[in-house]
């Protein structure tokens, strides 16, 4: 949309100078009320807003995330997870988005715009999923796993090895590089994204444990088999077995989606588990453990239900880390029964959870944001970015 033009003269200034430099006018307000605090007045990263890590500096080009007008505005639309950059889908139109985008590039050396090349995979308004071998996603982790990219719209992909299903890690950015092998066997995929999280530095644990139902119970490791995989619109997820000694012990449906709020952004990853043993439990333990959280609490989910209020346990329950970028905010919830069975988040400080054995599939969830700082104000406004 465009501004209202209220004085005559400017009107009539506007009229004169071509479509472009109006525009440039317009992105140069723009980017000062929305970006110059961070990225600097002049785009060189050093604006006033004290980040832990300094926002990107447009002048010398080299973008991580993608420098086409396109992955710009995507940057812009959804914000990058994992850092404090924010989603400005709200807050812009697509046009200004448009016009911050081009503006931006307009800052850097000239044609330095990189685009798609032929093998690139490229994710538009729906989810994309590849699969393939990779390669090892950081130096000596095992060479060449199968694996699956699940590809979100926001620029979000997420990294599975599918062997023994394992997610290794998060980026952002641009989708996949697809290199055709098949004559040896297969596709070998590049994942082009910077990685905004690794999980167990590439080296992953197995993310599923089982458990005898009684206090101190020991929690073996289950083996998992990749059954299916669904793209749905803007979100993917993969489906699979969980193993032990070669009987199914359950069957998991994970989602991935973006995750944008005014707080932060970041992702949600959703488990439906269908728990295949009546007289044991299943423990997820697919995150690295926090040390030392900055706060570490619950929050009853239960009014959010209006009514059925004694039996459920509806809570979410949530984990605050200083991180490298900014603070990391990490929140399990569910809302299942806990006395017809149903999902248990573990105790305080723990990001995983619990299912216990269920006649129902049951639903847990787990986001992870971050933000800038962390004090009340950007708790309350998490928690009402949470319920929407
Ligand atoms: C709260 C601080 C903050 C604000 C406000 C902000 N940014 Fe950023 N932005 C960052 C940070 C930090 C990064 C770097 C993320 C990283 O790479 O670790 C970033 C990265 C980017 C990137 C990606 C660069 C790349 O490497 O691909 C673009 C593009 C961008 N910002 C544009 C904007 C524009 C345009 C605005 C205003 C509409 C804006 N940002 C507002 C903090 C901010």
């Amino acid at each position: 949309m465009r501004r209202p033009q209220h004085a005559l003269p400017a009107l009539l200034l506007a009229l004169c100078l071509p479509a472009t430099a109006q525009e440039a006018e317009t992105a140069k307000d723009l980017f000062m009320t929305h970006c110059a605090m961070c990225h600097g007045e002049n785009g060189n990263g050093k604006g006033t807003t004290e980040l832990d890590r300094p926002a990107r500096s447009f002048l010398d080009g080299g973008f991580s995330y993608g420098n086409t007008e396109e992955a710009i505005r995507r940057t812009l639309t959804f914000g990058i997870p994992g850092t404090p950059m924010p989603a400005f889908d709200a807050a812009l139109s697509e046009d200004q988005r448009t016009a911050l985008a081009r503006y931006v590039i307009s800052l850097g050396p000239k044609g330095t715009v990189v685009r798609a090349g032929e093998t690139e995979m490229v994710v538009g308004d729906r989810a994309l999923i590849a699969r393939g071998f990779l390669p090892p996603v950081v130096q000596d982790a095992p060479q060449q796993p199968r694996g699956a990219l699940l590809g979100l719209p926001s620029g979000l992909s997420f990294e599975y090895r599918t062997d023994d299903v394992r997610l290794l890690a998060i980026r952002s950015g641009r989708f996949v590089d697809r290199r055709d092998w098949r004559g040896r066997g297969g596709d070998s995929l590049q994942p082009m994204g910077r990685i905004v999280e690794l999980v167990g530095g590439g080296q992953p644990e197995a993310p599923w444990l089982i458990a005898e139902p009684t206090a101190g119970a020991q929690a073996r490791p289950l083996g998992a088999a990749m059954r299916t995989s669904l793209m749905r619109g803007p979100m993917a997820g993969i489906g699979y077995e969980l193993v032990q000694d070669g009987a199914s012990r359950g069957f998991v449906m994970e989602t991935v989606n973006h995750f944008a709020g005014e707080a932060g952004v970041g992702w949600r990853r959703t488990f439906t588990v269908k728990n295949g043993t009546p007289d044991r439990v299943l423990r997820f333990n697919g995150l690295d453990p926090i040390a030392g959280p900055l706060e570490a609490f619950e929050t009853d989910l239960r009014p959010a239900l209006d009514g059925h209020t004694d039996q459920l346990y509806a809570v979410q329950s949530w984990v605050v880390q200083k991180v490298e970028t900014g603070v990391q905010v990490t929140v399990v919830r569910s809302f299942d029964f806990l006395m017809q069975g149903g999902a248990v988040p573990g105790p305080l400080g723990d990001i995983g959870f619990w299912v216990w054995p269920a006649e129902r599939d049951v639903v847990v969830d787990v986001t992870r944001v971050t933000c800038r700082t962390w004090d009340e104000t950007t708790k309350l406004q998490l928690m009402e970015d949470l319920s929407q």
